[in-house]
């Protein structure tokens, strides 16, 4: 059975094997398809509902197994050559800079996290306001695709949509009634979001998250190296959660990342994204921004599969684009 965008074949009801109580425990805590029970994993799930432990690991089970029967999720144990074709098949996000969409092999991937990180005023901003609008010049499907912008650094700026909007030839009325906005005042209002956001994006037809940025208010909350550790698990499965939404929504996933200096470093950038390892592990890629003058230097720093190489890209009316030769 295909994926066919039809959202009450996901739904908790239709999960035969589980009982009413179970049912309505799921639901009372949130839950309202198999693709959340999948994306939020049995431990949060058992923590959620009081759910003993095993029982939600066979509920998590049982709906891997759905999601992968319908093409949501691969099969375990296919091979690589499937799912070459199939990644071919899987669209991108134009950013609005044919050097940036060359750099990351086409555009915005789906299914993946890209991780943007660099010093104030390199344009991370800009381009998640510009992708809210190349989004919807994407022509993966006949319904309009839209974004949902998740605004920490309370920077969002419909202004700025509309004028991109604007000098894309796009009415500004219509783009920005395709960009749904959510602002978080601090990390659990964050993590809350984005752990209802599956139902927001199978409702209105979201094919690219931003979170802008990821790590703010942690960096505001947790202070000091004891809280250090909590501060990370709270990061890694927050991102974790963010990669399954990627995987089983079938959507980009766009985060902002800010960066530490290191004082003492001699050779070299002194510039690092915050986050630590775990940031670094669980971005699919990362693109590390820095000024050039008027224009904005991006480089892929890291990727499973492209070569770490660096491209210009200019901030103009069109949110983003190429310098001017
Ligand atoms: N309408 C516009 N046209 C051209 N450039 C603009 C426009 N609006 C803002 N900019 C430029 O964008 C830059 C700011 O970029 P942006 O807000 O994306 O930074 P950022 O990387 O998100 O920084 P921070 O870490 O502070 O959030 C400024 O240099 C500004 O001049
Ligand atoms: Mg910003």
């Amino acid at each position: 059975m295909p994926d066919n965008g039809n959202e009450a074949i996901f739904e908790i009801d239709t999960l035969n094997d589980i009982g009413p109580a179970t049912k309505s425990s799921l639901k009372e805590a949130g839950f309202r398809s198999i693709k959340d029970l999948v994306i939020r994993g049995p431990i949060d799930i058992a923590e959620a509902t009081g759910i003993a432990i095993e029982k939600c690991i066979l509920l998590c089970n049982r709906a891997r197994e759905i999601l992968e029967d319908i093409g949501v999720l691969d099969k375990p144990f296919t091979t690589a050559n499937e799912i070459y074709e199939k990644r071919k098949l899987e669209y991108r996000i134009s950013t609005g800079s044919k050097n940036l969409d060359e750099l990351l092999d086409g555009g915005i991937e789906t299914r993946a996290i890209t991780e943007l990180y660099g010093e104030y005023g390199t344009g991370k901003t800009q381009i998640c306001h510009t992708l809210c609008v190349t989004v919807q010049q994407s022509k993966a499907e006949d319904n309009i695709s839209r974004a949902l912008y998740i605004d920490t650094e309370n920077t969002f700026r419909p202004e700025r949509i509309a004028s991109i909007a604007s000098a894309r030839k796009i009415d500004p009325r219509v783009a920005l009634e395709n960009v749904i906005v959510a602002k978080a005042y601090n990390s659990s209002h964050q993590e809350v979001i984005i752990q209802e956001s599956p139902n927001v994006i199978n409702l209105h037809n979201i094919k690219i998250m931003i979170v802008d940025s990821i790590v703010s208010h942690y960096r505001a909350e947790f202070l000091g190296r004891s809280f250090l550790s909590e501060r990370q698990q709270r990061i890694n499965r927050l991102l974790h959660i963010l990669l399954r939404i990627a995987e089983t929504c079938k959507i980009a996933v766009v985060i902002t990342n800010q960066i530490q200096s290191s004082p003492d470093a001699i050779f070299g950038d002194p510039n690092k994204a915050t986050g630590g390892n775990v940031m670094a592990h669980t971005s699919t890629y990362r693109l590390y921004l820095k000024k050039a003058g008027k224009n904005r230097i991006a480089r892929m720093v890291d990727s499973p599969y492209h070569l770490e190489r660096e491209i210009l890209f200019a901030l103009n009316e069109q949110g983003i684009g190429d310098p001017q030769k």
